[in-house]
């Protein structure tokens, strides 16, 4: 029987164990890496363009006030860097994120665009920035990926500002309820095949529903939030599929 001093050997592309903290990041890493030409597409298809307007409001919420520097970490493909700036072309806005894939997606969409936003890799669970940098850090559905919330939180806290506002937006665990039931049965059986045919990757697309099953309730992540030091506030959008978490750093 394998013991924890004695870890079985990882493929480099193995869907990430949602509940081994060690390998988390590394098998998160390799995941994005793989799933990075065809992440917009997916993100399109398997919300049916819903997340567009999550984060249009998350975004609205962030902005709201008027930072002048800000962090969009865990940033992906960078949609949600590039809906910040176009609402608001004067923020000094910094994207990072410790997958180069992702990144160099984000970074063709911003020129194409001809917005103005620095990338860099980083890991989010420890920033290469100093304390209390940023009036704003944003992080729409990374979050949920890293392998130690407390210490994604403590990084955020760190290098906001007195009076700083952190933004996440994450896919909490479905209700209970009828809803709840069908949105379960869509996430676990319907976005996975989808999400295997559009990827060829078979992992990512499990690991997605298995990460949001396992993630906490948003009444457990504000009670994390309060305990890193922030005054929280939640809301629940599209019937609870996704939540958007407002820490101030009060
Ligand atoms: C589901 S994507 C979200 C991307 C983007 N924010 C969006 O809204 O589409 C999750 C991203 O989090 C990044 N990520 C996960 N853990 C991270 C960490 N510890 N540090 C930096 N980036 C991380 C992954 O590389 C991936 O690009």
């Amino acid at each position: 029987m394998l013991t924890p001093m004695t870890p079985a050997p990882r493929k480099p592309s193995q869907k990430p164990s949602v509940g081994d903290k060690q390998d988390k990041g590394q098998d998160v890493q390799a995941m994005f890496a793989s799933i990075a030409p065809s992440y917009d597409l997916l993100n399109r298809v398997l919300s049916f363009g819903v997340d567009i307007f999550w984060r249009k409001e998350a975004a609205a919420l962030a902005l709201a006030h008027d930072p002048k520097r800000v962090l969009d970490i865990a940033t992906g493909t960078g949609d949600f860097a590039l809906e910040l700036k176009g609402r608001a072309p004067q923020i000094d806005l910094t994207a990072s994120d410790f997958v180069p894939e992702m990144l160099a997606i984000a970074r063709e969409k911003a020129a194409a665009k001809h917005l103005e936003i620095t990338f860099e890799e980083g890991d989010a669970l420890k920033l290469p920035y100093p304390d209390a940098s940023f009036d704003a850090v944003t992080c729409t559905f990374g979050f949920r990926n890293f392998s130690d919330y407390a210490q994604g939180l403590a990084e955020m806290w760190r290098v906001l500002r007195p009076n700083g506002r952190a933004v996440i937006l994450e896919f909490p665990p479905p209700a209970r309820g009828l809803f709840g039931s069908l949105f379960r049965f869509y996430f676990r059986q319907i976005l996975p095949r989808v999400g295997a045919v559009i990827s060829g990757n078979t992992d990512a697309y499990t690991y997605l529903p298995e990460s949001v099953l396992a993630f906490p309730e948003p009444e457990r992540l504000a009670q994390l939030m309060r305990a890193t030091g922030f005054r929280t506030r939640y809301k629940l959008l599209s019937f609870g599929i996704a939540a958007i978490h407002v820490g101030d750093k009060r």
